[in-house]
């Protein structure tokens, strides 16, 4: 069979906004093993460990550049009483993870996450608890983090071994407080996200960019009551930096209506189908909530942060069904180069972005087996598009030849390109058709010809349904990919079905 031909035109002299780094961040709550085994091993422990961190875990998460991190909830984060985990150890109080039924040592708190943050380089990212806390706790906690030595809480923090000032600048002012954050409607959220914001302090140089609690998928109605309380000028309208969106692909929330989740590595093309839709369906919500945020912030100051993000499957049978493990195929890594095209896409709104969760739980980059640890096929995603973070999108037309399906349409062929401050063009191409080649030719518009050629890498499958386990950890991997050719500034290149494909360029 003759693949289908596909052209777009990458504008490669012209401007565009840039791509934040914060989009392709993480986030690691208290829910299965995502901490306790994921992360946290403690100091003790036989597994190579720096202060009880997975030394492991640390260097495959440098590998992708990991921007930042979303702790500790979720869910978790309107349970969590900061002060449960400072302090010695040995005396930090054993209980019950109401959220998601575990046992909490609390060994894992405040000092060993910024710990974690600086040994992976990434900036933290703290939710707040809104719904079960009071505004004395989360003023308390920024004061501990960021204030210089010299008060009770600074000298405490320095006592336990930090001296100087955290800095942390990400905050996130509760967690789907419309749901398990305290079951809110949007007026009296707006209220208490205003009140606690305002005793939130700014210490020395990190201001705090405050996120308040955004909608569940298409509740435009939360979006158009936050914004518009929010940014209200009588009340302080710039009090809000962020609005958050959470949205899983999962098949249970629009567009689809399925009836239970689906199994992670059983699926036929309706299922592929169904994954995908429901993927590109984020398109249509970033654009809705964009033009209501636009209504109320035309100068687009408050950042769209999709900070819950991923591929939500039926818990894998293998495992407690708290633990919302999951294995991972080369679909969940289409997805994933998907949903991250629609950030950049829209990178003139989304200012951050956090997939649901790094380690362990559903849409993973990491998986652990006591001491064994895989890349899952979504981490080899993030790590083709690094060299995306910072840099400039370059526009593109062309027609994707977008496929309609019974759960809605997406596209054959996704595609995104940018130019690094260095001057070097980078495309990363996204081919969703599960059993047909397609061949691409991408024109770069405003260059004479393309330069020195980087040696490309392209992530596939042998099938479609494949893992990796501890005793084939590469079955999904990204290989060089070489197999392409330029007529001028003309890339040319038969893509196979289901893979993902970047290539650089000086
Ligand atoms: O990521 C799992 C849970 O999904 C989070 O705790 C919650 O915020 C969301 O509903």
């Amino acid at each position: 069979m003759i693949p289908d031909r596909i052209a777009f035109t990458v504008a490669a002299d012209q401007p565009g906004p840039k791509i934040s780094r914060h989009i392709f961040g993480q986030f690691a709550e208290h829910l299965g093993r995502c901490v306790y085994e994921g992360i946290w091993v403690g100091e003790d422990s036989p597994i190579p460990n720096v202060r009880g961190l997975r030394s492991d875990v640390v260097a495959a998460l440098r590998a992708i550049k990991v921007p930042n991190l979303r702790w500790p909830g979720g869910c978790f984060a309107d349970a969590y009483h900061w002060r449960n985990g400072i302090g010695p150890r040995e005396k930090r109080l054993r209980m019950r993870n109401d959220t998601w039924g575990q046992i909490e040592t609390n060994a894992f708190g405040t000092h060993e996450f910024l710990d974690l943050c600086a040994q992976v380089g990434c900036e933290p990212v703290i939710c707040g608890n809104l719904g079960s806390g009071t505004v004395q706790e989360m003023r308390d906690w920024v004061e501990y983090l960021n204030a210089p030595v010299g008060t009770v809480l600074a000298n405490e923090r320095a006592a336990n071994g930090h001296p100087a000032p955290y800095g942390v600048r990400f905050w996130g002012v509760g967690n789907e407080s419309w749901g398990c954050g305290g079951v809110m409607r949007p007026e009296y959220y707006a209220d208490e996200f205003r009140r606690y914001s305002n005793f939130l302090g700014n210490y020395e140089k990190t201001r705090l960019y405050r996120i308040a609690t955004g909608p569940a998928v298409d509740d435009y109605a939360w979006t158009e009551v936050i914004m518009r309380e929010c940014t209200n000028p009588r009340f302080n309208g710039a009090v809000m930096d962020g609005l958050s969106l959470h949205y899983y692909m999962n098949g249970l929330t629009p567009p689809a209506k399925a009836p239970r989740l689906m199994p992670a590595t059983k699926f036929d093309a309706a299922d592929w189908n169904r994954v995908m839709a429901h993927g590109w369906f984020l398109d249509e919500l970033l654009t809705r909530h964009t033009a209501i945020m636009d209504r109320h912030d035309p100068q687009r100051r408050i950042g769209l942060v999709v900070d819950e993000w991923g591929a939500w499957y039926e818990n894998d049978p293998s495992h407690p069904a708290n633990e919302l493990y999951q294995q991972q195929t080369i679909r969940d890594a289409v997805l994933a180069a998907l949903t991250l095209n629609l950030f950049i896409a829209h990178a003139e709104r989304v200012s951050m972005a956090n997939v649901a969760q790094v380690i362990n739980v559903l849409h993973a980059m990491i998986l652990t087996f006591g001491d064994k640890m895989v890349r899952t096929p979504s981490w080899h995603v993030f790590d083709l598009y690094t060299p995306h973070q910072d840099a400039t999108r370059l526009p593109i037309t062309g027609a994707p030849q977008m496929r309609a399906h019974e759960d809605g349409a997406y596209p054959r062929v996704s595609v995104t390109a940018s130019r690094a401050a260095d001057g070097s063009i980078t495309v990363t191409l996204a081919h969703t058709d599960p059993t047909q080649p397609v061949t691409v030719e991408l024109t770069f518009a405003g260059l004479p010809a393309v330069g020195s050629a980087k040696a490309g890498r392209m992530l596939t499958a042998p099938a479609l349904t494949d893992i990796n386990t501890p005793s084939d950890p590469n079955r999904v991997a990204s290989v060089p990919w070489t197999d392409f050719s330029f007529d001028g500034a003309k890339l040319i290149a038969t893509l196979p079905p289901a893979c993902i494909a970047v290539m650089s360029f000086a």
